[in-house]
């Protein structure tokens, strides 16, 4: 079988190796596709090279089919279609209090692990969601980074008739729009890559430049002066942490999805004086998993859309080279039977 390995220094390969037997309590996935995700380009980066354990197979957002299941795996049988939910909460604690998504001792399939970047991939039958028989392959590697958008609104409690801002319109925060607007709410997207907020605008989403017009006042005129109930920081940088305070209204929520590896300053007066909220979304539950295999197996939204690229597991160092040459693509597929 084919794989890929990151070797540290913005470098992968592609190896043969022998196909392996599940283990007890895995399953042996033969992998259709695998996404490229913003953490798998830190990771080429060299950004987490403390943490991967090199030479590593990465990658964490597929699909795939059952091809072999271990012993003691039940509910599981050669031909179910899968997605996994990468976490490997078996370190999980009673003081945990029970989010094993975000246990102390979590580690991530496909960073702390072997990946799906391969055409087999043996994993731990705990870690499947079951797909419908009609459910699309191609899609459905959206399932992972769709579950991250299907968490962060299901915590934010945004309902039908409120209004969202979603400052950055990367993959992320267009999958969030997405789910935001399946839910009934009025939705902004704020995004500075005109590349980009054209990508959003051809889904049908409402998409306006910050640096373009005056984000505040484009949002109390949408709102009657009410401005956002919910913010989703999906941006990372400090100019989106400079207005989300000022564009959610009163007793607004702000979600923060964007991973900020640093402190960075914040208008800690605004919450006081607008009663608001910040809370914390990362990855996902299982309920958040199931949604997203709804939404994606129903269709309904521009998915399809999202995917601006299939590759061959093969031109794995073109892939890595060509999105840090261009910023303006969505989602990458790895096609991993190539
Ligand atoms: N919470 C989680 O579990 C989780 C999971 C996945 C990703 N993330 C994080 O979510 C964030 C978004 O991920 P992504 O893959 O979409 O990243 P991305 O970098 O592709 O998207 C960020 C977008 O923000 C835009 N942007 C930059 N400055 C802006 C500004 N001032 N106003 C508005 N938009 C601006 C960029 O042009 C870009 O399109 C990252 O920080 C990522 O690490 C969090
Ligand atoms: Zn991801």
């Amino acid at each position: 079988m084919k794989a890929t390995v990151y070797k540290g220094n913005k470098t992968f390969s592609v190896i043969e190796k022998e196909i392996e037997a599940p283990e007890k309590g895995e399953v042996r996935i033969k992998v259709a596709y695998s996404g490229v995700c913003g953490t798998d380009v830190h990771i080429y980066h060299g950004m987490m090279d403390k943490r991967v354990a090199m030479p590593q197979t990465i990658g964490h957002e597929m699909s795939g089919i059952i091809d072999a299941v271990g012993e003691g795996v039940e509910g599981y049988a050669v031909g179910d279609k899968v997605v996994v939910r990468p976490l490997d909460d078996r370190l999980v604690k009673a003081s945990d209090k029970g989010f094993n998504h975000i246990c102390e001792d979590l580690k991530f399939i496909g960073i702390d692990s072997p990946g799906s970047m391969q055409q087999y991939w043996n994993v731990p039958a705990f870690v499947l969601h079951k797909l419908k028989a009609e459910t699309d392959l191609k899609l459905a590697a959206l399932i992972e980074p769709l579950s991250v958008a299907t968490h962060d609104v299901r915590r934010s409690g945004l309902v039908a008739g409120e209004t969202a801002v979603v400052l950055g319109g990367g993959p992320i925060g267009l999958l969030v729009a997405m789910v935001a607007k399946e839910v009934g709410a009025n939705v902004i997207v704020s995004e500075v890559n005109e590349k980009r907020i054209a990508k959003a605008q051809s889904m049908g989403l409402h998409a306006v430049n910050p640096t373009k017009v005056d984000l505040v006042e484009y949002v109390k005129e949408q709102t009657d002066n009410r401005r956002a109930d919910v913010v989703f920081e999906v941006a990372g940088v400090q100019p989106a942490l400079d207005i989300m305070c000022e564009v959610a209204g009163i007793r607004g929520r702000i979600l923060m999805v964007a991973i900020h590896g640093e402190k960075k300053p914040v208008d800690l007066f605004k919450f006081f004086w607008k009663e608001l909220s910040l809370i914390g979304a990362r990855v996902y539950e299982k309920e958040d998993y199931e949604k997203s295999i709804d939404l994606i197996t129903k269709n309904e939204l521009p998915f399809e859309d999202m995917i601006t690229d299939v590759q061959p597991l093969s031109n794995i160092q073109q892939v890595f080279e060509n999105i840090d040459n261009n910023p303006d693509g969505m989602k990458v597929l790895m096609d991993c039977q190539q």
